[in-house]
């Protein structure tokens, strides 16, 4: 016998030597078995000392194995639960596999059989566990990168506003200057932050969009304030073909603004001196926004807007950049992923249009690119109008 395995199991029958039989078999395994005789003698046991697994009758006196399931479901989640049968039944197997067992053998048992299923059920139970140790890592990491990283970097930025607005003693031009970029490397910084955070929640279904009806129009006035500058900054030019009658776009009006905010900074990162940026929105009937060339990555998402709406709004951002190759065009939507194009380090995490495009599709539309190297590039996002705000008085 080599005791080559900590886990703990608990055998639960009434009938004595039916347990017994079992304990010899676990501990010749090399498992720590022991028994209790009743579902009482079993929870007592299970919450004096940490199990996990425990093989458990169906069928014994005053508590029944599926209420002692119920019971060990609501406040032992980690331990693993094999049902144990004298009458064979599905129904029965069905409504303990749902009340939470992994597994259900029926007696009399085959022993090899049995000692399988027990090791089947501790290995995935392992899994499981690893599973949520890595989870609870990675909400750990998560909540670092909000706290310990986004708030000093916030305060960081506040401090050296303060210094560049002149009120700790007069700075020239060029300090300015050099404190604005470290200001801006800081916001990169924050926006990288605010984007690996939101698509965490998206892919963990934590992501709470408050998603009603907005004026773009609005919206996007202010982003051109704010990127406006930023582009006389870096010697590019901003300008903004807004049409006067917008309808209404069914979003979350933060996770937009981020959203143009993204497209609109990459157009910046993108561009060469003297480069043009132009930020465009547009209403658009079906039968038009039908005809646009939509390449194969966002059409299933397009497709299904076409059947369901009539009227749209056309957002783009185009820039007369360096362009991207076709090849990397569908890839650059995925986290992490960045085009590699010439030599130049424009550093960034790739993941601004991960989040893109997880923003775009929960509002129920299509995002896609446009672009050709050296031609520069066209970002489109495409959202279904909001239907009554569109009047034919308009
Ligand atoms: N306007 C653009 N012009 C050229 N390349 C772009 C443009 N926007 C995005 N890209 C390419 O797509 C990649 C991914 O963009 P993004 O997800 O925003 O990440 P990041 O900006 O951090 O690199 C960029 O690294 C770049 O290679
Ligand atoms: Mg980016």
């Amino acid at each position: 016998m080599t005791a080559r395995k900590a886990d703990r199991i608990l055998i639960v029958d009434d009938e004595e030597l039916v347990a017994k039989v079992l304990e010899i078999h676990l501990e010749e395994s090399g498992y720590q078995a022991d028994w209790a005789s009743s579902g009482e003698d079993c929870l007592n046991r299970i919450a004096a000392q940490p199990y996990s697994l425990v093989l458990l009758d169906i069928w014994m006196p005053r508590m029944s194995g599926v209420e002692v399931l119920e019971q060990i479901r609501k406040s032992h989640q980690d331990v693993s639960v094999i049902m144990m049968s004298g009458h064979g039944s599905e129904s029965m197997a069905v409504t303990c596999m749902k009340t939470g067992a992994v597994d259900y053998v029926t007696k009399p048992f085959d022993l090899t059989d049995v000692l399988q299923r027990v090791e089947q059920a501790l290995m995935n139970r392992t899994t499981l566990l690893e599973k949520q140790r890595l989870e609870r890592e990675k909400d750990d990491f998560v909540s670092m990168l909000s706290h310990d990283m986004k708030n000093p970097l916030t305060a960081v930025i506040g401090s050296i506003d303060i210094m560049r607005e002149g009120r700790l003693g007069p700075v020239n031009v060029e300090q300015v200057e050099y404190l604005q970029s470290a200001i801006d490397s800081c916001n990169e910084v924050v926006s990288m932050i605010d984007n690996l955070l939101d698509i965490y929640r998206f892919e963990a279904g934590h992501m709470t969009l408050a998603i009603q009806p907005c004026d773009p129009e609005n919206i996007l006035a202010s982003l051109v304030t704010r990127f406006s500058l930023l582009a006389g900054r870096e010697g590019l030019r901003l300008s903004a073909d807004l049409d006067r009658n917008l309808p209404e776009i069914s979003v979350d009006r933060s996770a937009f603004l981020r959203t143009m905010g993204n497209l609109l900074g990459n157009a910046l990162k993108f561009s060469p001196e003297g480069g043009e940026i132009t930020l465009s929105c547009h209403p658009l009937a079906r039968e038009t926004a039908m005809e646009m060339a939509i390449p194969a990555y966002a059409a299933s998402q397009s497709e299904q807007m076409f059947s369901e709406h009539a009227r749209f709004v056309l957002l783009s951002v185009r820039d007369t950049g360096n362009g991207i190759p076709l090849e990397d065009q569908e890839r650059i939507f995925e986290r992490f992923v960045q085009s590699q194009r010439g030599n130049k380090n424009y550093g960034g995490a790739g993941l601004g249009l991960a989040y893109c495009k997880l923003t775009v599709e929960s509002f129920g539309g299509a995002i896609w690119v446009v672009s050709s190297p050296g031609q520069g590039s066209e970002f489109f996002i495409l959202l279904p109008a909001v239907e009554e705000g569109v009047s034919d008085g308009e």
